[in-house]
Formats: structure tokens, sequence, C-alpha cells
């Protein structure tokens, strides 16, 4: 059974408690949050112990897996610290909001530092079913990868304005899920809009924004991104190759249809957002981080896919700004 420390206790924190719940090798021990309550709240629900000391949890001698949930700005010290104390890491995304910090830490921690970066849609059984068919050959050579992720709600703008921007706090996913199919991304172009809420005009970032990106071996994707989708979080993926394609598609509550007069194949809305359609997914992830940590291999995704996601972002916030084509190598 791997003991494992949660370093904070917010909102993605919770989705992982529960996460423990269904995963037999794996027991969360300590949750440690400065803001007592909180660490309190997912300590009662647990059974952890609930700490205000990040670095002492860390520091636990039982204590063998650290999960980073905390805000991104304390990612780079919290991955620092757990290395330096031998302790193997899932961490959040993104890896930091500064490219150079996060770069800075990749080069500096030993290669076999044992980090996983939590992009949870790798784990997204449907997703992760297109890939695993993709990896054996089913489509042939990749051609065109489509991503569409968007919202159901704008964020507020309080929440806007520390988290980075639209490019590393959002669609840092969709750079990943790109590089999921397509890793060696080298070129990208972008294009942003304002067209629901005025405010992120004053913050310098985009409500809606589209990205095609260019892969070394010719392949090119698409990601289309909003923040407000008045139907539900709005999920999907299309992978295309020379022999065929594979889709995924939304997610609803129920398999319920509704037929009358007036209407056909009516549903309700799709899963609402995050939380609710990938619950599988955070655990499926989990399980994956305690599998590689008990039968050995490498961690995936990688600190080094968390920094290379975070290069895109940089990449097609540099695009969206000066309306030109950027080169990924040139970030
Ligand atoms: N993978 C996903 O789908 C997903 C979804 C949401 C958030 N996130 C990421 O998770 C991280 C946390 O986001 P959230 O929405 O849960 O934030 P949140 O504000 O709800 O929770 C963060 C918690 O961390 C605590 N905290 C602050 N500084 C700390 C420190 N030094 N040590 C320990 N705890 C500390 C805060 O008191 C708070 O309780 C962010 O990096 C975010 O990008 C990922």
């Amino acid at each position: 059974m791997t003991k494992f420390a949660m370093i904070g206790a917010g909102r993605i924190a919770a989705t992982h408690a529960r996460s423990f719940q269904d995963i037999d090798e794996a027991e969360l021990i300590i949750v440690a949050d400065p803001f007592a309550e909180a660490a309190q709240r997912i300590a009662a629900k647990t059974g952890a112990k609930a700490s205000s000391d990040a670095l002492g949890a860390i520091r636990n001698p039982d204590v063998e897996a650290v999960l980073i949930c905390s805000p991104t700005a304390t990612h780079v010290d919290l991955i620092r610290a757990a290395v330096d104390a031998g302790k193997a890491v899932l961490c959040e995304k993104p890896v930091d909001l500064d490219l150079g910090l996060a770069s800075q830490l990749e080069a500096s921690v030993p290669k076999d530092a044992r980090v996983m970066m939590g992009f949870n849609r790798r784990f997204d059984p449907s997703f992760a079913q297109v890939n695993a068919r993709v990896q054996k050959g089913e489509l042939g050579k990749l051609e065109q990868v489509v991503v569409i992720s968007r919202d159901p709600a704008p964020q507020s703008p309080e929440y806007v304005k520390t988290s980075g921007g639209i490019f590393k706090d959002m669609t840092i996913h969709d750079f990943d899920m790109v590089r999921f199919f397509l890793p060696d991304i080298v070129e990208v172009e972008a294009m942003g809009q304002n067209v629901i809420d005025p405010a992120l005009i004053e913050l310098e970032d985009f409500d809606g924004v589209m990205v095609t990106l260019r892969s070394a071996s010719g392949a090119m994707a698409t990601i289309i991104n909003s923040r407000r989708a008045v139907f539900g979080y709005d999920q999907r993926l299309e992978v295309f190759g020379e022999r065929g394609m594979l889709q995924a598609h939304n997610q609803l509550p129920t398999s319920v249809r509704s037929y009358g007069a007036d209407h056909a194949e009516q549903t309700e809305t799709y899963l609402h957002f995050f939380l609710q359609r990938y619950r599988e997914a955070y655990a499926c992830e989990l399980k994956a981080f305690v599998d590689t940590l008990n039968g050995g291999g490498s961690f995936s995704p990688s600190l080094s896919d968390g920094v290379a996601a975070l290069r895109l972002a940089v990449a097609a916030m540099q695009s969206a700004r000066s309306g030109r084509r950027v080169e990924v190598a040139s970030v």
C-alpha cells in the first residue's frame, strides 16, 4: 500500500481525495494546507491526518508519494522539496506559469526523479482507448488531430487574474492532448477572441482561442477553446489518419432520450464540468501513478511533458499577440 501526502486541500484536492477510495493500492495519510479548515475537511472524509506544514508532510518518513494540489505558483518548490526528500511526485498542471522556472526545474532534478504531471485527460477511458488504438497502428500514419474543449461557464475575472491566462491554465490540457498523439510539435499559430466577458480584455486575456499546430512528421492539429458552452462541458477528440478516423464524443449524465411532436432524441445537457466529466480519469491517473511506482517504468506524462506543454502555451500567446506563426524551438 503506497502512503501519500496531499499538499493543498482545495477544489482539485477534493476530487483526488475521492479517488483514494477507489484504489486499494494507495492510502492518503496526511493532507497539508495552511488553511486548516480545508485540510480538516478532507481529513475528516478520508481518515488522513490534517496538517498545516507542507514540508513536514513531504519529509514525513511514512510518506512515499506526494500529490501536489496547491496553487500553481507553489509547484516548482514543492516538486523540488519532494524529489530532494526521495519521494515520488504526482503534481497538478501546470508545472509553473514561468517557462524559465519550469525549465530550470526540469534541468536540475536527477534524470531518475519519479515525477508525473497531472494531465488527467490522458487517463480518460475514451481518450486513452483512442490513443492505444492509434499506437497499435489502426489509423496508419496520423495526419490530423482536432481537440475541442469548451467550459460550461466563464471563470470569474478574479480567478483569471491569477490563473496565468487561457493558454497556460485551460488550453494547457489540450496542448498535452495534442502531444499525446503528436509529441513533436514544431510550429504554432494562434488567434484569440473576446466575445463573452469584456473584463478579460483589460486582463489581456481571451475568452476563446483557436490554435493550429504542426508536428515534425507533417501532421497537424487544431485546438478550439471557449470559456462558455451553454449546453455543458464540451470535450471532444478526433484523430484522423491514412486508414480512417477515431472520435471520442461528449458524455451525458444518463442515457434517457425524449421524443415528442416537436422534438426527437432530446437529451439532458452534457456532464457539467471537469469534476464530473473526468472523475474516472482522475482515479485512473492515480492508479497509473501507483502502478508505475510499484511496477517500475517511466512516469508518463513526465515533468518534461509538463514543460513541453507550457512551451506550447507560451508559443501560442506569442502568436496570438503578434499575429505571426511561432517556431517552438525559438521559445
Ligand atoms: N487537472 C485538472 O483538471 C485541474 C483542475 C483544477 C485545478 N487544477 C490545478 O490544481 C491546482 C490547484 O487548483 P484548485 O482549483 O484546487 O485551487 P484551490 O484554490 O481550490 O485550492 C488550493 C489550496 O491550496 C492551498 N495552499 C495554498 N498555498 C499552499 C501551500 N504552500 N501548501 C499547501 N497548500 C497550499 C490553499 O489554501 C487552497 O486550499 C492548480 O495548479 C490548478 O491549475 C487542475
